[in-house]
């Protein structure tokens, strides 16, 4: 190894953004960071369709790369995401990675992209252990034990659909955007007074576990009861859709919050993003002694820099 070879590039194509970042090793420090999301794409489908993600990924990471050129004499290893994710969006990262890996005779470092998503909230710092963790995605809705790196036991799971895709496929059902998590969110806000009212999913089960399609069922019943939506019945369904989806987490992880050493506590995923969730958790935290930490926004969403901080980790 020369002794300029100080940096790592990781790229992240699991699902419908492809990412690619520079990261100093020693620092922690994000030097280069690029995102291009397909989200206007999948729209008009109402949800990713995996070839066109492929497809997408296939000309996109080629120019994000062509901007790190300069970067390349000091890399040091690259990172990409292996799994979980949509098999042939995978592939796309994970094939460059080799790529380079193989032209450059650096290392390559496979990364979880769950891992990746705790370690969105160590970008530019050093990590906090042990932390309760909320992992709330399009793919996933876990509340995780994080005593260490490789010691992460999962507390609660969903045994259906994750909680940002609840909010995916509402907003499907009311007419609204993919993805639906910021849209339901913005409708929501203007809903207050909502005359609908959704139960609050597993509240009278001892069950450790989430579960959103149930209340996804709930909603579509009552959309079908409406004769032609208006824009104000729209806004109220999503308040109280919102308000049941956030309630069951607040009701499951409470129990754990309450009863647990831990004293840091944090939320990461595309839908940490929601103001009403952070709120409602940091009340939370508060009243039992708990900081709470989030990533900054732009690393809630999938993105290539939590993947190179992951990877550091690994060096
Ligand atoms: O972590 P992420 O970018 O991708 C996965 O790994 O799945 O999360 C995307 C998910 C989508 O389901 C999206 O609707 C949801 O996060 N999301 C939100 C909000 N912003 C994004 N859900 C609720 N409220 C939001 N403000
Ligand atoms: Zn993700």
């Amino acid at each position: 190894m020369k002794n300029n070879q100080n940096l790592i590039l990781a790229i992240e194509s699991s699902c419908d953004d492809s990412s690619i970042a520079i990261m100093e090793i020693e620092t922690k420090k994000l030097l280069f960071h690029k995102k291009i999301s397909q989200d206007l794409e999948h729209s008009a489908y109402g949800g990713v369709v995996p070839e066109l993600a492929a497809r997408l990924h296939a000309e996109t990471l080629p120019k994000i790369l062509d901007e790190c050129k300069e970067y390349f004499p000091n890399l040091r290893a690259v990172g990409v995401t292996t799994n979980p994710g949509l098999m042939v969006s995978l592939l796309e990262g994970i094939m460059m990675a080799k790529a380079i890996s193989i032209s450059l005779s650096i290392p390559l470092i496979e990364v979880n992209h769950l891992k990746g998503h705790i370690y969105s909230l160590f970008i530019n710092k050093d990590v906090i252990f042990p932390i309760n963790v909320l992992l709330v995605s399009g793919g996933h809705t876990q509340f995780l034990e994080v005593n260490s790196r490789d010691d992460i036991k999962i507390l609660l799971n969903t045994l259906d659909d994750s909680f940002g895709e609840s909010f995916d496929k509402v907003s499907k059902m009311l007419g609204g955007p993919y993805p639906g998590g910021p849209t339901i969110e913005k409708w929501a806000s203007e809903g207050d007074n909502s005359p609908y009212k959704f139960t609050v999913p597993l509240m009278n089960s001892n069950k450790k576990a989430f579960s959103y399609s149930g209340l996804k069922n709930q909603v579509r019943l009552q959309i079908q009861k409406i004769d032609k939506l208006n824009s104000q019945e729209k806004n109220d369904i999503a308040y109280a859709f919102q308000s049941s989806a956030i309630e069951h987490l607040l009701h499951k992880s409470k129990k754990i919050l309450q009863n647990t050493d831990i004293k840091d506590f944090a939320i990461v995923g595309g839908a940490s993003a929601n103001s009403v969730l952070r709120q409602k958790f940091e009340k939370l935290c508060k009243k039992n002694g708990i900081k709470m930490h989030l990533a900054p926004l732009e690393y809630c969403s999938d993105n290539a820099a939590m993947i190179a901080r992951y990877a550091i980790s690994e060096m």
